[in-house]
Protein backbone atom coordinates (compact mmCIF):
# COMPACT_ATOMS: atom_id res chain seq x y z
CA UNK A 1 0.00 0.00 0.00
CA UNK A 2 2.49 2.80 -1.73
CA UNK A 3 -0.28 4.81 -2.90
CA UNK A 4 -0.95 8.06 -1.32
CA UNK A 5 -3.96 10.29 -0.90
CA UNK A 6 -3.16 13.32 -2.46
CA UNK A 7 -5.69 16.21 -4.34
CA UNK A 8 -4.48 19.22 -5.96
CA UNK A 9 -6.79 21.95 -6.22
CA UNK A 10 -5.87 26.10 -6.24
CA UNK A 11 -6.77 27.46 -9.22
CA UNK A 12 -4.88 30.11 -10.13
CA UNK A 13 -1.98 30.00 -7.60
CA UNK A 14 1.54 29.89 -8.99
CA UNK A 15 3.35 28.99 -6.05
CA UNK A 16 1.02 25.61 -5.34
CA UNK A 17 2.68 24.18 -7.82
CA UNK A 18 6.25 23.53 -6.50
CA UNK A 19 7.65 20.22 -7.65
CA UNK A 20 3.69 18.94 -8.06
CA UNK A 21 3.17 16.57 -11.22
CA UNK A 22 2.37 19.80 -13.12
CA UNK A 23 5.28 21.54 -13.10
CA UNK A 24 7.77 19.10 -12.22
CA UNK A 25 10.86 21.46 -12.72
CA UNK A 26 13.21 22.26 -9.65
CA UNK A 27 12.41 17.84 -9.23
CA UNK A 28 15.88 17.27 -8.85
CA UNK A 29 15.53 16.76 -5.20
CA UNK A 30 13.40 13.86 -6.02
CA UNK A 31 14.78 13.13 -8.96
CA UNK A 32 12.13 13.86 -11.29
CA UNK A 33 14.25 14.27 -14.43
CA UNK A 34 13.23 17.38 -16.13
CA UNK A 35 14.94 17.90 -19.65
CA UNK A 36 13.33 21.39 -19.69
CA UNK A 37 14.90 24.41 -17.30
CA UNK A 38 16.02 23.38 -14.45
CA UNK A 39 15.12 25.75 -11.22
CA UNK A 40 18.28 27.31 -9.17
CA UNK A 41 19.00 25.86 -5.76
CA UNK A 42 18.17 29.05 -4.16
CA UNK A 43 14.81 29.05 -5.98
CA UNK A 44 14.20 25.91 -4.78
CA UNK A 45 14.44 26.17 -1.54
CA UNK A 46 12.65 29.43 -1.29
CA UNK A 47 9.63 27.98 -2.63
CA UNK A 48 9.70 24.87 -0.79
CA UNK A 49 10.07 27.16 2.44
CA UNK A 50 7.17 29.34 1.17
CA UNK A 51 5.13 25.99 0.85
CA UNK A 52 6.13 24.47 4.17
CA UNK A 53 4.70 27.86 6.01
CA UNK A 54 1.56 27.31 4.45
CA UNK A 55 1.66 23.62 5.57
CA UNK A 56 0.11 21.75 8.52
CA UNK A 57 1.18 18.62 10.62
CA UNK A 58 -1.68 16.66 12.00
CA UNK A 59 -1.64 13.22 14.08
CA UNK A 60 -5.08 11.65 13.08
CA UNK A 61 -7.05 9.20 14.56
CA UNK A 62 -6.68 5.49 12.53
CA UNK A 63 -9.85 5.75 11.18
CA UNK A 64 -10.41 8.76 9.72
CA UNK A 65 -12.50 9.52 6.97
CA UNK A 66 -10.53 11.22 4.29
CA UNK A 67 -13.19 13.14 2.80
CA UNK A 68 -15.08 14.77 5.82
CA UNK A 69 -11.13 15.32 7.10
CA UNK A 70 -10.70 17.42 3.97
CA UNK A 71 -14.23 19.08 4.33
CA UNK A 72 -13.85 20.13 8.09
CA UNK A 73 -10.65 21.64 6.80
CA UNK A 74 -11.85 23.54 4.02
CA UNK A 75 -13.33 25.53 6.01
CA UNK A 76 -10.68 27.88 7.04
CA UNK A 77 -9.63 27.85 3.13
CA UNK A 78 -8.93 25.63 -0.39
CA UNK A 79 -6.17 23.00 0.07
CA UNK A 80 -3.72 22.49 -2.37
CA UNK A 81 -2.70 19.15 -1.31
CA UNK A 82 -2.52 16.57 1.44
CA UNK A 83 -1.19 13.09 2.31
CA UNK A 84 -1.29 10.73 4.88
CA UNK A 85 1.96 8.75 6.28
CA UNK A 86 2.30 6.18 8.89
CA UNK A 87 4.72 6.52 11.62
CA UNK A 88 3.63 5.60 14.79
CA UNK A 89 0.14 6.37 14.28
CA UNK A 90 -1.60 8.12 11.58
CA UNK A 91 -0.62 11.31 10.12
CA UNK A 92 -1.58 14.04 7.56
CA UNK A 93 0.40 16.75 5.51
CA UNK A 94 -1.85 19.21 4.53
CA UNK A 95 -0.88 22.49 2.44
CA UNK A 96 -3.05 25.32 2.33
CA UNK A 97 -3.56 27.88 -0.70
CA UNK A 98 -3.02 30.45 1.52
CA UNK A 99 -1.32 31.10 4.63
CA UNK A 100 -4.42 32.74 6.47
CA UNK A 101 -5.98 29.79 7.09
CA UNK A 102 -3.58 28.49 8.85
CA UNK A 103 -4.39 31.72 11.40
CA UNK A 104 -7.90 30.71 10.56
CA UNK A 105 -7.43 26.91 11.68
CA UNK A 106 -5.24 27.75 14.94
CA UNK A 107 -8.15 30.28 16.30
CA UNK A 108 -10.13 27.13 16.29
CA UNK A 109 -7.55 25.30 17.55
CA UNK A 110 -7.81 24.59 21.66
CA UNK A 111 -5.00 23.46 23.77
CA UNK A 112 -5.65 20.70 25.82
CA UNK A 113 -6.44 20.54 29.50
CA UNK A 114 -5.15 16.87 31.12
CA UNK A 115 -5.85 15.94 34.57
CA UNK A 116 -2.71 14.84 35.42
CA UNK A 117 0.21 17.01 33.86
CA UNK A 118 -0.07 20.55 32.64
CA UNK A 119 0.50 21.80 28.69
CA UNK A 120 3.10 24.34 27.61
CA UNK A 121 0.41 26.60 25.86
CA UNK A 122 2.81 26.61 22.64
CA UNK A 123 0.57 27.24 19.76
CA UNK A 124 2.33 25.51 16.66
CA UNK A 125 1.44 24.33 13.21
CA UNK A 126 1.72 20.58 14.80
CA UNK A 127 -1.78 19.39 15.49
CA UNK A 128 -3.61 17.01 17.14
CA UNK A 129 -7.27 15.67 15.48
CA UNK A 130 -9.74 14.52 17.90
CA UNK A 131 -12.75 12.54 17.00
CA UNK A 132 -16.19 13.57 19.13
CA UNK A 133 -18.15 10.69 18.40
CA UNK A 134 -15.24 8.04 17.38
CA UNK A 135 -17.94 5.22 16.26
CA UNK A 136 -19.52 7.88 13.50
CA UNK A 137 -16.69 7.68 11.32
CA UNK A 138 -16.49 4.12 10.24
CA UNK A 139 -19.35 3.05 9.43
CA UNK A 140 -18.69 1.60 6.23
CA UNK A 141 -15.87 3.77 5.32
CA UNK A 142 -12.82 2.81 3.64
CA UNK A 143 -9.96 3.98 5.77
CA UNK A 144 -7.18 5.98 4.29
CA UNK A 145 -3.90 4.80 2.25
CA UNK A 146 -0.63 5.80 4.02
CA UNK A 147 2.63 6.01 2.86
CA UNK A 148 5.23 4.68 4.96
CA UNK A 149 8.46 7.42 4.74
CA UNK A 150 10.54 4.57 4.88
CA UNK A 151 13.08 2.57 2.49
CA UNK A 152 11.38 -0.28 0.72
CA UNK A 153 11.52 -4.12 2.72
CA UNK A 154 14.79 -6.03 1.52
CA UNK A 155 12.51 -8.44 0.06
CA UNK A 156 11.24 -5.59 -2.52
CA UNK A 157 14.60 -4.47 -3.32
CA UNK A 158 16.20 -8.51 -3.47
CA UNK A 159 13.10 -8.54 -5.97
CA UNK A 160 13.60 -5.32 -7.67
CA UNK A 161 17.05 -6.43 -8.34
CA UNK A 162 16.75 -9.75 -9.69
CA UNK A 163 13.85 -8.80 -11.77
CA UNK A 164 15.92 -6.30 -13.56
CA UNK A 165 17.27 -6.40 -17.10
CA UNK A 166 20.88 -5.08 -16.39
CA UNK A 167 23.46 -3.49 -13.96
CA UNK A 168 22.62 -0.89 -15.61
CA UNK A 169 18.78 -1.48 -14.86
CA UNK A 170 19.44 -2.56 -11.49
CA UNK A 171 21.22 0.95 -10.08
CA UNK A 172 18.53 2.73 -11.70
CA UNK A 173 16.14 0.60 -9.12
CA UNK A 174 18.21 0.95 -6.40
CA UNK A 175 17.72 4.89 -7.37
CA UNK A 176 14.06 4.92 -7.70
CA UNK A 177 13.56 2.66 -4.38
CA UNK A 178 15.79 4.63 -2.12
CA UNK A 179 15.83 8.12 -3.23
CA UNK A 180 13.54 10.68 -1.63
CA UNK A 181 10.04 10.63 -2.52
CA UNK A 182 8.31 14.68 -3.24
CA UNK A 183 6.27 13.29 -0.24
CA UNK A 184 9.02 12.75 2.06
CA UNK A 185 11.09 16.17 0.42
CA UNK A 186 8.24 18.14 1.67
CA UNK A 187 7.78 16.56 5.29
CA UNK A 188 11.72 17.99 5.46
CA UNK A 189 10.91 21.48 4.26
CA UNK A 190 7.76 21.43 6.56
CA UNK A 191 10.16 20.39 9.77
CA UNK A 192 12.22 22.25 9.12
CA UNK A 193 9.38 25.37 9.35
CA UNK A 194 8.31 24.13 12.72
CA UNK A 195 11.54 24.24 14.04
CA UNK A 196 11.65 27.74 12.42
CA UNK A 197 8.72 29.08 14.44
CA UNK A 198 10.38 27.82 17.51
CA UNK A 199 13.46 29.68 16.94
CA UNK A 200 11.71 32.33 15.81
CA UNK A 201 10.81 32.91 19.38
CA UNK A 202 14.28 34.06 20.15
CA UNK A 203 15.07 35.58 16.34
CA UNK A 204 12.06 36.76 14.54
CA UNK A 205 13.58 36.22 11.16
CA UNK A 206 15.53 34.02 11.11
CA UNK A 207 14.74 30.61 8.72
CA UNK A 208 16.08 27.30 9.59
CA UNK A 209 17.20 25.71 6.17
CA UNK A 210 17.93 22.20 5.72
CA UNK A 211 20.72 21.25 4.07
CA UNK A 212 23.01 17.87 3.33
CA UNK A 213 21.24 14.93 1.80
CA UNK A 214 17.33 16.47 2.69
CA UNK A 215 18.25 18.89 -0.56
CA UNK A 216 21.65 17.74 -2.16
CA UNK A 217 20.17 15.10 -4.60
CA UNK A 218 21.58 12.22 -2.90
CA UNK A 219 19.41 11.84 0.04
CA UNK A 220 18.23 8.55 0.75
CA UNK A 221 14.63 7.55 2.71
CA UNK A 222 15.51 7.38 6.39
CA UNK A 223 18.43 10.12 6.36
CA UNK A 224 18.96 12.18 8.64
CA UNK A 225 17.63 15.70 8.27
CA UNK A 226 20.17 18.47 8.71
CA UNK A 227 19.23 22.37 9.40
CA UNK A 228 21.19 25.27 9.64
CA UNK A 229 19.64 28.19 11.84
CA UNK A 230 20.12 31.24 9.58
CA UNK A 231 20.16 34.76 11.34
CA UNK A 232 21.10 36.92 8.57
CA UNK A 233 18.82 35.54 6.05
CA UNK A 234 21.78 34.61 3.67
CA UNK A 235 21.91 37.12 0.47
CA UNK A 236 19.37 39.27 1.82
CA UNK A 237 20.91 41.56 3.32
CA UNK A 238 22.92 43.13 0.43
CA UNK A 239 19.88 44.87 -1.06
CA UNK A 240 18.96 47.27 1.87
CA UNK A 241 18.97 51.26 1.52
CA UNK A 242 22.36 52.46 1.70
CA UNK A 243 21.94 56.18 0.92
CA UNK A 244 22.93 59.18 2.67
CA UNK A 245 25.37 60.05 5.15
CA UNK A 246 24.31 57.47 7.63
CA UNK A 247 24.63 53.95 8.90
CA UNK A 248 22.32 52.63 11.32
CA UNK A 249 23.68 49.34 13.59
CA UNK A 250 22.15 47.43 15.54
CA UNK A 251 23.17 47.63 19.35
CA UNK A 252 24.26 43.92 20.00
CA UNK A 253 26.40 41.86 22.80
CA UNK A 254 29.97 41.03 22.23
CA UNK A 255 31.24 37.59 23.18
CA UNK A 256 34.98 36.40 22.62
CA UNK A 257 34.30 34.86 19.06
CA UNK A 258 32.14 33.61 16.53
CA UNK A 259 32.09 29.89 17.54
CA UNK A 260 31.20 31.30 20.96
CA UNK A 261 28.05 33.01 19.49
CA UNK A 262 27.18 30.15 17.73
CA UNK A 263 27.37 27.49 20.91
CA UNK A 264 25.50 30.67 22.99
CA UNK A 265 22.52 30.34 20.18
CA UNK A 266 22.54 26.91 19.95
CA UNK A 267 22.56 26.61 23.93
CA UNK A 268 19.11 28.61 24.19
CA UNK A 269 17.32 27.21 21.04
CA UNK A 270 18.29 23.68 22.66
CA UNK A 271 16.58 24.64 25.96
CA UNK A 272 13.72 26.23 23.89
CA UNK A 273 13.02 23.09 22.08
CA UNK A 274 13.63 20.60 24.73
CA UNK A 275 11.22 22.68 27.14
CA UNK A 276 8.41 23.64 24.10
CA UNK A 277 9.15 22.05 21.65
CA UNK A 278 5.98 20.02 20.63
CA UNK A 279 7.43 16.31 19.29
CA UNK A 280 10.71 17.52 20.15
CA UNK A 281 12.26 14.77 22.20
CA UNK A 282 16.08 13.20 23.19
CA UNK A 283 17.47 17.14 23.00
CA UNK A 284 20.76 17.00 23.07
CA UNK A 285 23.35 19.80 22.53
CA UNK A 286 26.57 18.85 21.36
CA UNK A 287 28.36 21.91 21.29
CA UNK A 288 32.04 21.56 21.97
CA UNK A 289 32.12 19.50 17.96
CA UNK A 290 33.97 21.40 15.39
CA UNK A 291 30.44 22.22 14.11
CA UNK A 292 28.19 22.55 16.69
CA UNK A 293 24.72 20.98 16.70
CA UNK A 294 21.83 20.78 18.92
CA UNK A 295 20.59 16.52 17.74
CA UNK A 296 16.91 16.06 18.46
CA UNK A 297 14.06 13.60 17.33
CA UNK A 298 10.74 14.88 15.82
CA UNK A 299 7.99 12.65 16.57
CA UNK A 300 5.69 12.66 14.15
CA UNK A 301 7.66 13.43 11.02
CA UNK A 302 10.30 10.52 12.38
CA UNK A 303 13.35 12.83 11.42
CA UNK A 304 16.49 12.82 13.41
CA UNK A 305 17.51 16.26 13.22
CA UNK A 306 21.24 18.12 13.40
CA UNK A 307 20.39 21.63 13.59
CA UNK A 308 23.59 24.17 13.21
CA UNK A 309 24.01 27.75 13.28
CA UNK A 310 26.84 30.28 11.80
CA UNK A 311 27.00 26.92 8.70
CA UNK A 312 26.33 28.89 5.41
CA UNK A 313 29.55 27.11 4.08
CA UNK A 314 27.57 24.29 4.14
CA UNK A 315 24.50 24.91 2.79
CA UNK A 316 26.59 25.96 -0.16
CA UNK A 317 28.61 22.49 -0.58
CA UNK A 318 24.88 21.41 -1.16
CA UNK A 319 24.13 23.59 -3.61
CA UNK A 320 27.36 21.86 -5.26
CA UNK A 321 26.35 18.35 -4.93
CA UNK A 322 22.53 19.90 -6.20
CA UNK A 323 24.19 20.81 -8.94
CA UNK A 324 26.66 17.75 -9.50
CA UNK A 325 23.66 15.56 -8.95
CA UNK A 326 21.45 17.62 -11.07
CA UNK A 327 23.89 17.31 -14.32
CA UNK A 328 23.82 13.90 -15.55
CA UNK A 329 21.27 11.40 -14.68
CA UNK A 330 24.35 8.70 -13.94
CA UNK A 331 25.81 10.51 -10.94
CA UNK A 332 22.89 9.52 -8.70
CA UNK A 333 22.41 6.21 -10.11
CA UNK A 334 26.81 6.15 -9.09
CA UNK A 335 26.29 7.15 -6.10
CA UNK A 336 23.15 5.76 -4.36
CA UNK A 337 24.89 2.56 -5.67
CA UNK A 338 28.33 3.30 -4.15
CA UNK A 339 26.62 4.19 -0.90
CA UNK A 340 24.36 0.91 -0.66
CA UNK A 341 27.28 -1.28 -1.34
CA UNK A 342 29.30 0.55 1.40
CA UNK A 343 27.00 0.45 3.97
CA UNK A 344 25.84 -3.62 3.00
CA UNK A 345 29.98 -4.26 3.71
CA UNK A 346 29.55 -1.78 7.09
CA UNK A 347 32.44 0.29 5.43
CA UNK A 348 29.39 3.03 6.64
CA UNK A 349 28.01 2.88 9.97
CA UNK A 350 24.97 4.69 11.98
CA UNK A 351 27.86 5.31 14.82
CA UNK A 352 30.14 8.30 14.48
CA UNK A 353 33.44 6.64 13.87
CA UNK A 354 36.48 6.15 11.93
CA UNK A 355 34.22 5.02 9.09
CA UNK A 356 33.78 6.68 5.72
CA UNK A 357 31.15 9.10 5.34
CA UNK A 358 28.18 9.49 3.01
CA UNK A 359 29.46 12.85 2.24
CA UNK A 360 33.13 11.37 1.41
CA UNK A 361 31.91 8.63 -1.01
CA UNK A 362 29.87 11.55 -2.94
CA UNK A 363 32.87 13.24 -3.23
CA UNK A 364 34.51 10.45 -4.06
CA UNK A 365 32.72 9.48 -6.94
CA UNK A 366 32.22 13.27 -8.32
CA UNK A 367 36.18 13.16 -8.76
CA UNK A 368 35.89 9.77 -10.43
CA UNK A 369 33.45 11.46 -12.98
CA UNK A 370 35.46 14.24 -13.29
CA UNK A 371 39.00 11.81 -14.48
CA UNK A 372 36.97 10.35 -16.62
CA UNK A 373 37.39 11.02 -20.66
CA UNK A 374 36.09 12.92 -21.91
CA UNK A 375 34.97 14.08 -18.23
CA UNK A 376 30.97 13.25 -17.45
CA UNK A 377 31.46 15.71 -14.57
CA UNK A 378 33.11 19.87 -14.70
CA UNK A 379 35.34 20.20 -12.26
CA UNK A 380 34.69 23.05 -9.17
CA UNK A 381 37.25 25.24 -10.49
CA UNK A 382 35.59 24.93 -14.09
CA UNK A 383 32.23 25.95 -12.34
CA UNK A 384 33.68 28.68 -11.15
CA UNK A 385 35.19 30.35 -14.15
CA UNK A 386 31.74 30.13 -15.84
CA UNK A 387 29.79 32.09 -13.08
CA UNK A 388 29.30 35.35 -13.61
CA UNK A 389 28.47 38.91 -11.14
CA UNK A 390 25.35 37.58 -9.78
CA UNK A 391 26.98 34.06 -8.56
CA UNK A 392 29.53 35.55 -6.60
CA UNK A 393 29.80 34.45 -3.03
CA UNK A 394 31.93 35.00 0.09
CA UNK A 395 31.30 33.33 2.95
CA UNK A 396 33.37 33.42 6.47
CA UNK A 397 36.56 34.65 3.40
CA UNK A 398 36.33 31.31 1.31
CA UNK A 399 35.80 32.06 -2.25
CA UNK A 400 32.76 29.57 -2.84
CA UNK A 401 31.75 31.12 -6.22
CA UNK A 402 30.62 28.81 -9.07
CA UNK A 403 27.57 28.98 -11.75
CA UNK A 404 24.18 28.53 -10.05
CA UNK A 405 22.49 28.13 -13.60
CA UNK A 406 22.42 24.42 -14.40
CA UNK A 407 21.30 25.06 -17.79
CA UNK A 408 24.20 27.49 -18.52
CA UNK A 409 26.71 24.08 -18.25
CA UNK A 410 27.32 21.89 -21.70
CA UNK A 411 26.07 18.05 -21.07
CA UNK A 412 28.92 16.15 -21.10
CA UNK A 413 29.57 13.80 -24.17
CA UNK A 414 30.62 11.08 -22.21
CA UNK A 415 28.07 7.76 -23.09
CA UNK A 416 29.58 5.53 -21.16
CA UNK A 417 27.07 2.83 -19.54
CA UNK A 418 26.96 2.44 -15.10
CA UNK A 419 27.90 -0.68 -15.44
CA UNK A 420 31.08 0.12 -16.84
CA UNK A 421 31.52 3.63 -14.89
CA UNK A 422 31.20 1.25 -11.90
CA UNK A 423 33.68 -1.38 -12.66
CA UNK A 424 35.86 1.41 -12.90
CA UNK A 425 35.29 3.24 -10.12
CA UNK A 426 36.29 0.05 -8.24
CA UNK A 427 39.25 -0.34 -10.07
CA UNK A 428 40.28 3.23 -9.53
CA UNK A 429 39.51 2.98 -6.03
CA UNK A 430 41.25 -0.37 -5.92
CA UNK A 431 44.50 1.19 -7.04
CA UNK A 432 44.88 4.71 -5.69
CA UNK A 433 47.79 5.86 -4.31
CA UNK A 434 46.18 7.15 -1.18
CA UNK A 435 49.14 6.84 0.86
CA UNK A 436 50.49 10.02 -1.65
CA UNK A 437 47.49 11.37 -2.82
CA UNK A 438 44.79 13.87 -2.25
CA UNK A 439 41.29 14.36 -3.55
CA UNK A 440 40.46 17.29 -4.97
CA UNK A 441 36.97 18.31 -6.99
CA UNK A 442 38.14 21.63 -6.97
CA UNK A 443 41.40 21.03 -10.06
CA UNK A 444 39.74 17.80 -10.44
CA UNK A 445 43.34 16.02 -10.38
CA UNK A 446 44.93 14.14 -7.37
CA UNK A 447 47.77 16.14 -5.58
CA UNK A 448 49.85 15.63 -2.50
CA UNK A 449 48.36 14.60 0.23
CA UNK A 450 48.92 17.86 2.41
CA UNK A 451 49.55 15.74 5.99
CA UNK A 452 49.50 12.28 6.80
CA UNK A 453 45.96 11.34 7.19
CA UNK A 454 45.05 8.08 5.86
CA UNK A 455 42.39 9.21 3.22
CA UNK A 456 42.56 13.02 2.19
CA UNK A 457 39.52 15.02 0.61
CA UNK A 458 39.92 18.28 0.15
CA UNK A 459 36.93 20.28 1.74
CA UNK A 460 36.11 22.11 -1.91
CA UNK A 461 35.51 25.51 0.04
CA UNK A 462 37.68 25.37 2.99
CA UNK A 463 40.32 24.19 1.71
CA UNK A 464 42.43 23.60 4.31
CA UNK A 465 40.02 21.16 5.51
CA UNK A 466 40.07 17.40 5.19
CA UNK A 467 36.43 16.31 4.80
CA UNK A 468 37.41 12.66 5.95
CA UNK A 469 39.99 13.47 8.77
CA UNK A 470 38.38 10.72 10.76
CA UNK A 471 38.61 7.61 8.51
CA UNK A 472 41.49 5.35 10.38
CA UNK A 473 44.08 3.75 8.05
CA UNK A 474 42.57 0.25 8.79
CA UNK A 475 38.55 1.81 7.38
CA UNK A 476 41.06 2.93 4.23
CA UNK A 477 42.40 -0.45 3.96
CA UNK A 478 38.75 -2.60 3.96
CA UNK A 479 37.69 -0.02 1.39
CA UNK A 480 40.66 -0.35 -1.06
CA UNK A 481 40.09 -4.48 -0.41
CA UNK A 482 36.30 -4.65 -1.00
CA UNK A 483 36.79 -2.48 -4.23
CA UNK A 484 39.19 -4.29 -5.67
CA UNK A 485 36.71 -7.70 -4.96
CA UNK A 486 33.56 -6.02 -6.25
CA UNK A 487 35.72 -4.59 -9.83
CA UNK A 488 37.05 -8.50 -9.90
CA UNK A 489 33.04 -9.79 -9.48
CA UNK A 490 32.16 -7.34 -12.20
CA UNK A 491 34.70 -8.64 -14.73
CA UNK A 492 33.99 -12.17 -13.77
CA UNK A 493 30.25 -11.45 -14.27
CA UNK A 494 31.38 -10.27 -18.40
CA UNK A 495 32.67 -13.16 -18.92
CA UNK A 496 30.31 -16.01 -17.91
CA UNK A 497 27.63 -13.58 -19.44
CA UNK A 498 24.34 -16.23 -18.67
CA UNK A 499 23.82 -15.52 -15.35
CA UNK A 500 20.52 -17.12 -13.80
CA UNK A 501 18.04 -14.73 -11.65
CA UNK A 502 17.60 -17.04 -9.55
CA UNK A 503 21.31 -16.42 -8.11
CA UNK A 504 22.25 -13.19 -6.68
CA UNK A 505 23.74 -11.38 -9.97
CA UNK A 506 25.35 -7.74 -10.65
CA UNK A 507 24.53 -5.45 -8.17
CA UNK A 508 23.14 -7.89 -6.12
CA UNK A 509 26.58 -10.42 -5.96
CA UNK A 510 28.26 -7.29 -5.43
CA UNK A 511 26.12 -6.37 -1.74
CA UNK A 512 27.52 -9.98 -0.67
CA UNK A 513 30.30 -10.35 1.90
CA UNK A 514 33.58 -11.49 -0.07
CA UNK A 515 33.57 -15.22 -0.66
CA UNK A 516 29.67 -15.41 -0.46
CA UNK A 517 28.63 -14.70 -4.06
CA UNK A 518 28.92 -17.22 -6.81
CA UNK A 519 30.80 -15.50 -9.00
CA UNK A 520 33.47 -14.15 -6.41
CA UNK A 521 37.34 -15.34 -5.32
CA UNK A 522 36.18 -18.78 -5.21
CA UNK A 523 36.43 -19.14 -1.74
CA UNK A 524 33.48 -21.92 -0.71
CA UNK A 525 32.14 -20.86 2.41
CA UNK A 526 28.47 -21.20 1.49
CA UNK A 527 26.51 -22.64 5.05
CA UNK A 528 23.48 -20.57 4.69
CA UNK A 529 21.34 -20.81 1.48
CA UNK A 530 22.28 -17.91 -1.07
CA UNK A 531 18.66 -16.24 -0.98
CA UNK A 532 18.98 -15.78 3.05
CA UNK A 533 22.74 -14.22 2.77
CA UNK A 534 21.04 -11.89 0.15
CA UNK A 535 17.69 -11.45 2.15
CA UNK A 536 20.41 -11.01 5.63
CA UNK A 537 22.33 -8.27 3.44
CA UNK A 538 19.86 -6.26 1.68
CA UNK A 539 18.57 -5.64 5.25
CA UNK A 540 21.41 -4.52 6.69
CA UNK A 541 22.06 -1.91 3.79
CA UNK A 542 18.04 -0.72 4.69
CA UNK A 543 18.50 2.05 6.96
CA UNK A 544 16.14 0.76 9.58
CA UNK A 545 17.41 3.72 12.28
CA UNK A 546 18.29 6.80 11.04
CA UNK A 547 21.08 6.15 8.33
CA UNK A 548 23.64 8.54 10.44
CA UNK A 549 26.99 7.35 9.43
CA UNK A 550 28.92 10.70 10.04
CA UNK A 551 30.82 11.66 12.92
CA UNK A 552 29.23 14.85 13.92
CA UNK A 553 32.50 16.36 14.90
CA UNK A 554 34.08 16.19 11.76
CA UNK A 555 31.62 18.46 9.83
N1 LIG B 1 29.80 18.39 5.85
C1 LIG B 1 31.03 18.99 5.61
N2 LIG B 1 32.18 18.39 6.06
C2 LIG B 1 32.13 17.21 6.73
C3 LIG B 1 30.90 16.60 6.98
C4 LIG B 1 29.75 17.21 6.52
O1 LIG B 1 31.07 20.04 4.98
N3 LIG B 1 33.28 16.66 7.15
C5 LIG B 1 28.57 19.04 5.35
C6 LIG B 1 28.23 18.56 3.96
O2 LIG B 1 27.67 19.64 3.25
C7 LIG B 1 27.19 17.50 4.21
C8 LIG B 1 26.47 18.09 5.40
O3 LIG B 1 27.48 18.72 6.17
O4 LIG B 1 26.36 17.28 3.10
C9 LIG B 1 25.70 17.11 6.24
O5 LIG B 1 26.56 16.12 6.76
P1 LIG B 1 26.10 14.63 6.92
O6 LIG B 1 24.73 14.57 7.52
O7 LIG B 1 27.17 13.93 7.60
O8 LIG B 1 26.11 14.10 5.42
P2 LIG B 1 24.97 14.05 4.32
O9 LIG B 1 25.56 14.59 3.05
O10 LIG B 1 23.74 14.71 4.80
O11 LIG B 1 24.75 12.49 4.10
P3 LIG B 1 23.88 11.46 5.01
O12 LIG B 1 22.83 10.98 4.08
O13 LIG B 1 24.83 10.40 5.41
O14 LIG B 1 23.34 12.23 6.18
MG1 LIG C 1 22.86 14.21 6.66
Amino acid sequence: PHSISRHLSCPGTRVASVGSEEQPSGGAETGTEDKTLQKKFSEVQKERREQAQRTVLIHCPNNINEKKFLKYLSQHGSISNHFFYESFGLYAVVEFCQKDSINSLQNGTHTPTQSTEAAIPFKSRFLNLKLKNPSNQVSGQSFVQADSQSPPSSKKLFELLSYAESIDAQLTALLKAFQLTEENVRLRHLTCSLIEDIAAAYFPSCVVWPFGSSVNTFGKLGCDLDMFLDLDETGNLSDHKNTGNFLMEFQVKNVPSERVATQKILSVIGECLDNFGPGCVGVQKILNARCPLVRFSHQGSGFQCDLTANNSIALKSSELLYIYGSLDSRVRALVFGVRCWARAHSLTSSIPGAWITNFSLTMMVIFFLQRRSPPILPTLDSLKSMADAEDRCILEGNNCTFIQDINKIKPSGNTETLELLLKEFFEYFGNFAFNKNSINIRQGREQNKPDSSPLYIQNPFETSLNISKNVSQNQLQKFVELARDSAWILEQEKKDQPSSSSHPWGLAALLLPPGAGQTSLSRKKKKKPMSEKVKGLLASIKSNSPDRSTDASGK
